[in-house]
Formats: structure tokens, sequence, C-alpha cells
């Protein structure tokens, strides 16, 4: 089995400063000698191409709308092209709205199933949404709604229905957003389930409803854990995955034998404490390839 990792240093989705450095503190933090360590073969082919915020004052009020649409094409082209070369492509983030571009792009050739790690549900539109930031609006746009600049990237229209996609660890939602995702046919899986009912029950479950993919893509936003165990983070939320809930929720994922594709996102080293938190993500990275205690 062979990995290709695909570095996307984007910051344009939001307005945090420091998640563009995610992809060189993925590395530092040992990611690819942990992968090898499995046994797997590993290439890292780089970072793609992402402008500098800082030359594109003319698109602000757009909310860089028009380079974020450029980024996810060029993204869309590589996971489209790691798949049908066999690869199993591993983005290194930058913001969230980059998977619509990764999401787009793996399933091209093949359907896969989505499992959302997230505090949030990245579900919002223009229209919705209360800050304008495109990291908020990947879901909606990959199911066929939103800016169509972003609906049709690498293909025309929606990506995936919300059969094919379950959301673990949602604890903040803005108001439209929340009655969207309610009608959307995505199994919102909550912190409250969560609390009540276990990590472990729930994502079986939820490879249950996904049991007509014979591939998944995991899209791990790190704000999905709690702010004290990944304090580096742009948007932290209160009330997240224990460390523990994480490496359960990414061992059993590893244990069905179905990761094809996965999105790293939303790490901010500026914010950091060290890099505690790339290194971390890299532990449970380990977890999603395989890696077991005993
Ligand atoms: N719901 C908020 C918004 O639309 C926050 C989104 C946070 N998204 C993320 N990928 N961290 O702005
Ligand atoms: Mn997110
Ligand atoms: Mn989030
Ligand atoms: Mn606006």
């Amino acid at each position: 089995k062979k990995i290709r990792i695909i570095g996307i240093q984007i910051d344009l989705g939001q307005k945090q400063r420091g998640v563009n450095m995610g992809p060189s503190a993925i590395r530092y933090a040992g990611l690819s000698k942990k992968l090898k360590r499995l046994g797997f073969e590993l290439h890292d082919s780089g970072n793609l191409f992402v402008p500098v915020r800082d030359s594109l004052d003319d698109e602000v009020q757009e909310h860089f709308l028009h380079s974020i649409q450029q980024v996810c094409q060029a993204t869309y082209e590589a996971g489209k092209q790691a798949v049908e070369e066999g690869y199993i492509p591993l983005f290194l983030g930058g913001d969230h709205s980059l998977a619509i571009g990764t999401i787009g792009g793996v399933t091209h050739s093949k359907p896969s199933g989505v499992i959302w790690v997230d505090a949030h549900g990245d579900a919002n539109t223009p229209e919705s949404s209360p800050s304008g930031s495109i990291h908020g609006m990947p879901v909606a746009a990959l199911l066929g709604e939103g800016y169509p600049e972003l609906v049709n990237v690498g293909r025309a229209g929606a990506k995936i229905s919300g059969k094919d996609m379950v959301m673990i660890g949602i604890r903040d939602l803005d108001g439209k957003e929340r009655e969207w995702l309610r009608k959307s046919g995505i199994r919102v899986y909550t912190m409250r389930e969560l609390d009540e009912r276990g990590m472990s029950i729930i994502i079986r479950e939820a490879l249950q409803i996904l049991e007509h993919c014979d591939r998944l893509h995991v899209s791990l936003d790190m704000d999905s854990l709690d702010p004290n165990v990944a304090p580096g983070v742009g948007t932290p939320s209160p009330g997240g995955l224990s460390y523990r809930e994480a490496q359960l929720l990414m061992e059993i994922i590893a244990d069905s034998g179905k990761l094809a594709s996965a999105d790293l996102v939303e790490i901010n080293p500026i914010l950091d404490h060290g890099n505690s938190t790339a290194e971390i993500a890299v532990e449970l990275i380990a977890s999603l390839f395989g890696k077991s205690i005993l």
C-alpha cells in the first residue's frame, strides 16, 4: 500500500493567520517516519501552489472566493490523480475549505463515503454564514449548495449525497446551518449523543450507515478535539473529543479496512503550545493508518 502526502497551505478560508503553516508543522512532527514504520510506501509530493494572502488585497471583500476556487481545482486534480495511480492521498491543510477539492477529486472516478470529524458542520452557504468565511462552507458546496464557483470545482454539481456522509464531534452550529443539516440526509453525531452513547458504539453505527461505500474518506478537523488537548486551532470550541475518544475513533475506522483518503486540517502553529497539536495529529493519523497498541 502506498500513501501520497499532498500539502495545501491555504489560509484564505478564514480570518485567523497561521493555518497555512499546518503542513510544515505536521511534517516536523514526524508524519512520514511514522507512516513508513507502519510498512507503507510513502511519497511526499510537496505542497500545491497557494497564493500568499497578503498579495490578494483585491479579493478580501469576496472572501478570497476566486483564489479558493483555484486552489480547490488544483487540489481536485491532485486527488483524482493520486487515486487513479493507486495511492491513498493524505491531504495536509490548511483550512477546511480545501475539502471541496479533496473530496471532489477522490470521488472523481470512484465513489466514497465521508466521515467528517469536526466541532463544526461547515455547512453554511453565503446566505447563512455569519462570518462569510469559506472554511465554514465546504459541506454545503460538496452537496451542491452555495457559491456556484465552489459547487462546480472539478466537475459540475454535487460531489456526494447526504446519505454518504456522517459527522462526528459536532457542537457548534449556526442557526440556518443547523436547519440545513437536519434536512441534508447527513447523520450528525453531536457531542451530546457521543457523551450519552460512547464513541465505540457511535463509530460502529456510523460505519454501518456507510456500509454501501467500499471506500472511505476521513476529513479530520483538529478542532474536533477538546481545546485542552489540541490548542493550536483557529476556531476552538469547548467540550470536544478527548485524546482517547479521538484515538478510538481512528482505530475503529482503521479496522474497517476501507480507508482510501484523508484530510488533516485546521492546525494553527501560531496558536499552538510548542508543536503539540501537530504531534497529536500525527499520532491520530498513525492510528487511522492501522497503528495498534499491541
Ligand atoms: N460556523 C462558523 C462559520 O461559518 C465556523 C466554521 C468553522 N469551520 C472550520 N473549518 N473550522 O464561520
Ligand atoms: Mn471544519
Ligand atoms: Mn471545525
Ligand atoms: Mn461578505
